[in-house]
């Protein structure tokens, strides 16, 4: 029987960081022993964000790497730019054509760089939507694992694929289900916040010991004083150190807040012991293959060759139906 399929995407926008991970990557590491997966990083995606070629490819460098050091296998998994598909951005425009500005103007990205004010939103930052739905619907997946903040994404790729089925009567697009495991939809960041490149509030998984303890002592904590009992739960450091603890090590922690005489110098301490530990050999990997640099391109490179297959295949249904070819 043929293996059922997953497909996710990621921007190299920034340094990958425990939001991606728990919310995102770990999921994908771990569906490829049971899925036929696709890993995309999401160059195209990218440009709305970064423009400075340097920046461009060490960000993507960096999260392919990042990927490879933490478990994912290039002989079971697909690895690959989205630029090196030109049938993404293909698509995109037939997608364009049917989808309304109504439509798009849903989009929580859209209503917040609006909201926020932003002079200069463009075009493609309005037509993100339509090009995330691309990525998913040439790879036909099952499911799409992602963090909570993209399931309106999904949800809008299965309407595109709906409404180009209906329009052109046929089943080209198969509707895909998003992945999204409850107890880390949404990873906080130092400030409280969801966790993001874009906010600056990261914690990123394979930064410099230094760097690393430094974000960890920037977690904002309220003003209790170190004697009196505190409450964990409304506690970023808490949050994250729930992500790593076994849950007599969570019982204990917990104690600590409630009994008081523990400060919240002492949860960051224990939670970057608690990071150090748990990333320790991806870390080891992740110094080792850095300097593998032809190995990484290798991987992207054949990545993309087995991803241009499956998307040209799909893209050539879908041209059928309209008339092209
Ligand atoms: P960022 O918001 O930092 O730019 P991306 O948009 O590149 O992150 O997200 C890549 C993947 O990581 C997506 O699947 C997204 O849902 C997930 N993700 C990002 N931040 C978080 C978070 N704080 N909590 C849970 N998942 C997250
Ligand atoms: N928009 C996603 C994010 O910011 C990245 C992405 C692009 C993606 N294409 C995708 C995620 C396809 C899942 C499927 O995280």
């Amino acid at each position: 029987m043929e293996r059922k399929r997953i497909l996710s995407g990621v921007q190299p926008s920034g340094k990958p960081h425990l939001g991606n991970y728990f919310g995102a990557f770990r999921q994908h590491i771990a569906l490829q022993q049971e899925y036929e997966t696709f890993i995309m990083i999401a160059d195209l995606h990218a440009l709305t964000t970064i423009r400075d070629a340097e920046l461009m490819r060490s960000l993507t460098f960096e999260l392919a790497l990042t990927y490879l050091a933490l478990g994912l296998d290039p002989e079971k998994t697909v690895l690959f730019k989205q630029s090196e598909v030109p049938e993404h951005a293909e698509l995109c425009w037939i997608f364009d054509c049917i989808t309304t500005m109504p439509f798009l103007q849903r989009a929580h990205a859209w209503k917040d760089a609006q909201t926020k004010g932003k002079k200069e939103i463009t075009v493609g930052l309005f037509n993100y939507p339509i090009l995330q739905a691309c990525d998913i619907l040439l790879y036909k997946p099952s499911l799409v694992p992602v963090g909570q903040d993209q399931k309106q994404h999904v949800e809008m790729c299965r309407d595109i694929a709906q409404n180009f089925n209906n329009i052109f009567k046929c089943k080209v697009f198969k509707i895909p289900d998003p992945y999204i495991p409850k107890e880390v939809a949404i990873v906080p960041g130092t400030d409280g916040q969801k966790m993001s490149k874009s906010y600056g509030n990261t914690i990123d998984i394979f930064a410099d010991e230094a760097d690393l303890k430094k974000q960890v002592m920037s977690i904002v904590t309220s003003s209790v004083p170190l004697q009196y009992p505190k409450d964990p739960n409304s506690c970023n450091v808490f949050n994250l150190y729930k992500l790593f603890a076994n849950p007599e090590e969570l019982k204990k922690m917990e104690n600590n807040y409630i009994k008081g005489g523990f400060g919240y110098g002492d949860a960051k301490k224990a939670l970057l012991a608690k990071i150090l530990e748990y990333f320790k050999e991806a870390r080891e990997k992740y110094l080792k293959l850095k300097n593998q640099k032809a190995f990484i391109y290798e991987v992207l490179s054949e990545g993309g060759k087995k991803a241009k297959k499956v998307a040209s295949a799909t893209l050539n249904e879908a041209k059928k139906k309209i008339g092209y070819i």
